[in-house]
């Protein structure tokens, strides 16, 4: 039988952070790195899968279609595929997968996103699966939720599903809707891991995610979302720590619009000193940063083309992403690499640097 070969990219968020599992907006974009898997029928109920990127003993991992069963293991992102796919009504039946990332684990730049929608394009092809491009999103974040353990949102698995051609999607997650967002040709995007591990299923997150909910019981709301942030009086009456952390989600909500706003209107200065923003919420409200992430963020922020600079992604480790007057970006990644490195114990690896950084 022939093998199909499908991929899907990781993806960098320019703004909006945490407030996709409060219904809110995001502006996240891919980037060029990928996820490949190659896929073969086999005949029978025996799925198995095939790592390029580890030593022997973690690469390989081999399951009965149906008898899925978490293993605290990277199969378990495609073993969560099959057992939702088949749960939904798709027949699957037996295959041979080898899959190759670029994407770097714990980057914070979803690499599980990317293996998921990689996984289920492969899948769609191999078995004729009726599946959109949107449906495979909504799958991918079930697959996280449902089985890996992680109550992410919806934004890593949409724009890796449904974005590209070098634009960020601004995401409107209470609905799905999303519309195309082009960077203004003079930036350069740069997107530098700390090297500090990243994971969205450490307890972390989902902490987070229920201080969220404890805030809306206490409001009456559904959502944070539902909170505009003219209404920030009610949020500041809230018991701590969850009143930071409202104040973060519903801040960072009307960062996103205004990042749209200013981004339409050629502003880099003021994105810039959203991302700023950003961050600074980040760090002190939500608390989801790092000492080596804010160092980072600091030494781009020394920079004299860069406008703007924040942690992206979950946090507690993972990437920063840059935005800089188009030219300088690539030197300014060296230069903060190397003063990073000589003060931490991690190696930085930088990702993306140039032009808009974008997956063209
Ligand atoms: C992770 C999750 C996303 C989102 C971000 C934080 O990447 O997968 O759903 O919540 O963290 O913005």
């Amino acid at each position: 039988m022939k093998t199909v070969t499908t991929s899907a990219p990781g993806r960098v968020n320019l703004i909006g952070e945490h407030t996709d599992y409060n219904g809110g907006y995001v502006l996240p974009m891919t980037i060029p790195q990928r996820t490949v898997v190659e896929l073969k029928a086999t005949g029978g109920g025996r799925a198995t899968l095939r790592s390029g990127n580890l030593p022997e003993h973690k690469a390989v991992f081999s399951y009965e279609l149906g008898r899925e069963a978490r293993a605290g293991a990277w199969a378990d992102y495609v073993q969560g595929v099959t057992k939702l796919l088949a749960g939904e009504g798709y027949i699957l039946g037996g295959f041979e997968a080898l899959v190759n990332s670029t994407v770097p684990i714990g980057s914070g730049l979803s690499s599980s996103a990317a293996l998921e929608v990689a996984m289920m394009r492969a899948l769609r092809e191999a078995f004729a699966l009726d599946l959109d491009d949107l449906a495979i999103a909504k799958l991918g974040q079930r697959v996280e939720n449902e089985f890996v353990g992680a109550r992410v949102g919806i934004m890593d698995q949409m724009v890796s599903s449904l974005g590209g051609d070098g634009a960020a999607l601004f995401i409107d997650t209470l609905d799905f809707s999303f519309k195309r967002v082009t960077l203004p040709a003079d930036t350069d995007l740069v997107v530098i891991n700390s090297g500090v591990r990243h994971s969205n299923s450490g307890g972390g997150y989902n902490t987070r995610r229920s201080e969220c909910e404890q805030a809306c019981g206490l409001l009456g709301v559904k959502l944070l979302r539902e909170v505009p942030s003219t209404g920030l009086a009610r949020v500041e009456a809230l018991p701590e720590p969850l009143r930071r952390r409202a104040r973060h989600v519903v801040t960072e909500n009307q960062r996103v619009l205004d990042a749209v706003r200013a981004i339409s209107e050629g502003d880099m200065k003021e994105l810039g000193r959203l991302f700023v923003e950003s961050h600074k919420s980040m760090r002190d409200d939500y608390e989801v940063s790092v000492p080596e992430i804010d160092l980072l963020v600091e030494l781009a922020l020394g920079e004299s083309g860069v406008y703007g600079a924040r942690l992206t992604g979950g946090g507690f480790g993972g990437s920063i992403v840059i935005l800089a007057r188009r030219g300088t970006g690539a030197a300014a990644a060296e230069r903060i690499t190397r003063a990073y490195a000589a003060k931490v114990p991690y190696k930085p690896v930088i990702l993306v640097s140039g032009e808009q950084g974008a997956d063209k």
